[in-house]
């Protein structure tokens, strides 16, 4: 039987012009950093952006753009709240401080809910901050959010790359978009950029660990002055600006 909300979600996001959900195969990579600093550098070229995190273990990008206190408003549905020019939703709004206590199905349906009920009205860009790997919620959207496009972001270690394998053929065979793979915090040489290419995928770029980006966090105007923000705007030109 078809889900309903199939077609709620496909009405939800009907005047979002692109989804790009920020994804990787293993945890910690810089999904939440890249996610929030993309958003932001999207709205400061003046499109409309929204920005949903969706990791309901770990949701980090109300740190990372220092918002203490999320209260959407109710109104047939979820209307996004605004901070520093975005539309943004988290779980957080509802979880605030503590852990969700939700199992595998549940975590699901939550989310798919929380799609379904969100607003985001007429935007050019929804950023996802998606959780880590391949997981229900991944299976799940693809499914519901037709035009999803995903952006994978990496390390250099064998050990994260090795995830992006994975994560590329299984989205290479349900026929589903990647933007192309970011390659962050990289320190040294590396063989990612090549390795990228035999995957058949698009190499956006590296950005270097930047030890200034933990002293910004919460601080939106510094982060988009870092190193790390140059660099990423280099990696999305042409594909997203
Ligand atoms: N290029 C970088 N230079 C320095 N620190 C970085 C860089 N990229 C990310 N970080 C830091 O690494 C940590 C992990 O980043 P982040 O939370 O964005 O990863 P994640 O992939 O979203 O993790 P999770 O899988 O848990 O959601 C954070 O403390 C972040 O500030
Ligand atoms: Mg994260």
């Amino acid at each position: 039987m078809l889900d309903p909300r199939v077609s709620i979600i496909g009405e939800r996001l009907k005047n979002v012009n692109r989804v790009i959900a920020v994804s990787s195969g293993k945890g910690g990579v810089g999904k939440s950093l890249v996610a929030s600093t993309l958003a932001l550098m999207l709205a400061d070229e003046k499109f409309k952006v929204g920005l949903f995190d969706l990791d309901f273990t770990s949701p980090s990008t109300h740190i990372i753009l220092g918002v203490k206190e999320i209260k959407p408003v109710e109104e047939k549905g979820i209307i996004p709240v605004q901070v520093h020019g975005l539309k943004y939703m988290s779980i957080v709004a509802y979880s605030r401080e503590e852990a969700l206590p939700l199992r595998g199905a549940d975590v699901s349906n939550a989310l798919i809910e929380l799609f379904a009920v969100t607003k985001w009205d007429c935007l050019d860009f929804l950023v996802l901050d998606m959780p880590p790997g391949i997981t229900d919620a991944t299976l799940d959207l693809v499914k519901f959010v037709k035009k999803i496009e995903f952006l994978i972001v990496t390390t250099p270690s064998p050990i994260a790359f090795e995830t992006v394998k994975k994560f590329s053929r299984l989205l290479a065979d349900l026929d589903i978009p990647v933007l192309g793979v970011v390659e962050n915090m990289k320190m040294k040489d590396s063989l990612v950029k090549r390795q990228v290419s035999a995957l058949g995928l698009s190499f956006l770029g590296e950005i270097p660990f930047d030890p200034k980006v933990e002293e910004c966090l919460g601080d939106v105007n510094a982060l988009l002055a870092t190193g790390f923000s140059k660099k990423l705007a280099e990696a999305i030109s042409g594909v997203l600006t």
